[in-house]
């Protein structure tokens, strides 16, 4: 460009000739061509179209240093040579925009089936599924959980129950002692004191449901196991009667197992409850059939048409005694089962080690709830 004052002779400016503006324009649609990628082609456009050093940049700053009358026509040549460079930009602008999401789409695909290497949740137990849908079937009915200590002493868990130090039922228990033998402590053979627990620490009446962990010394076998999970409930008011515990327990049956299913009490002996009984359920499996109709064995009831699920009683006037409930205005109702044996029957499983082997292949199928 022509210093101010300095006299322009137009043959100077070549950059407006047609000759030099169509050699920028083909040496851009050149370089624009050439451009194989969206980084090259920004390249070729400062160099050739935009850019400050770019010829068709340059030619046009020399509009000015034309005599007036051919300015028109030089300017009008100089916007056509532009628009072309930009029309061959824009056109591989476009190509290579193409290209480049073609390729992203390939690139960067997620194969949605691919197996996800994310980590397994835990999930619940289903012993600890079960108690909890247990238990919730007694706080419906307006139950309080009640829970006690796992290493237990002696009183509460026999004493206090009506089972003095030399009472015969004892020995039924094997019982495990806590070191030294003289400690009076025990690991809790039941769930029933919690009985005792909820009677002296809370105001009348009383409605707990205590799910709970317990020990006795016993061998392990397919259905045995020295730990296991029990259910206890109490219920201790004005006026409790035996078809209170009756109606309760068919309401507990029938969630368990099944609606429509009936209950029976089988008279039985437990210390602390006074008269005593097994609860036994209607066989969900057969309905009863199979101890009606022997051609059709069932394996869940053995043909009996009956499941026992568990011991229950009127509380012993003793045992109200000894947590300071007077038995001549308050009666009650107690009921204890097991939980492995209760989830054995439901679910057909026919080893109790599976429950504590901790294969989580075992509690698969009892569904994932966490
Ligand atoms: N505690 C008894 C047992 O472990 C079960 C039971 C509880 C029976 C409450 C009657 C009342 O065998």
């Amino acid at each position: 460009m022509p210093a101010p004052g300095e006299t322009v002779d137009p043959s100077r400016v070549h950059a407006l000739d047609p000759d030099q503006l169509a050699a920028a324009v083909a040496a851009a649609r050149e370089s624009i061509r050439a451009a194989a990628d969206l980084d090259a082609l920004a390249a070729a456009r400062t160099a050739h179209v935009q850019g400050a050093a770019a010829p068709l940049v340059l030619a046009r700053r020399e509009l000015g240093a034309l005599p007036r009358e051919e300015r028109a026509d030089a300017g009008r040549r100089h916007n056509a040579a532009r628009a072309e460079a930009q029309a061959a930009y824009d056109t591989r602008l476009a190509e290579l925009t193409a290209e480049r999401d073609a390729c992203v789409l390939v690139e960067e695909r997620v194969d949605v089936t691919l197996p996800a290497a994310r980590r397994r949740r835990g999930a619940r137990h289903p012993l600890s599924s079960l108690s909890d849908r247990l238990v919730d079937v007694f706080v419906a009915m307006g139950y309080e959980v009640a829970e006690g200590p796992e290493v237990e002493h002696d009183w509460f868990n026999f004493e206090a129950l009506n089972m003095a130090p030399d009472h015969p039922a004892r020995s039924e228990h094997d019982t495990l002692y806590v070191e030294p033998t003289d400690s009076g402590r025990v690991l809790r053979t039941h769930t029933s004191p919690v009985q005792i627990r909820a009677l002296l620490d809370r105001p009348l009446p009383v409605y707990v449901v205590c799910p709970g962990r317990t020990y006795r010394n016993d061998t392990i076998d397919a259905t045995h196991s020295p730990v296991f999970g029990q259910l206890e409930g109490l219920a201790v008011d004005e006026g409790i009667t035996m078809a209170d515990l009756r109606g309760t327990l068919e309401v507990f049956a029938q969630e368990l197992f099944g609606s429509g299913l009936s209950t029976r009490l089988r008279p039985s002996f437990f210390p602390f409850t006074e008269p005593s009984a097994e609860l036994d359920v209607q066989c969900f499996a057969c309905r009863g059939e199979a101890a009606r109709q022997p051609r059709q064995p069932c394996r869940v009831c053995s043909d009996e048409g009956w499941i026992e699920i568990g011991g229950c009683g009127m509380v012993d006037p003793n045992v109200l005694r000894a947590t300071g409930v007077d038995p001549a205005r308050y009666s009650g109702f107690a009921f204890g089962m097991g939980l492995e044996r209760a989830a054995m029957i439901r679910h057909d499983v026919r080893e109790i080690r599976d429950f504590v082997d901790g294969d989580v292949r075992f509690g698969l199928p009892f569904g994932i709830e966490v």
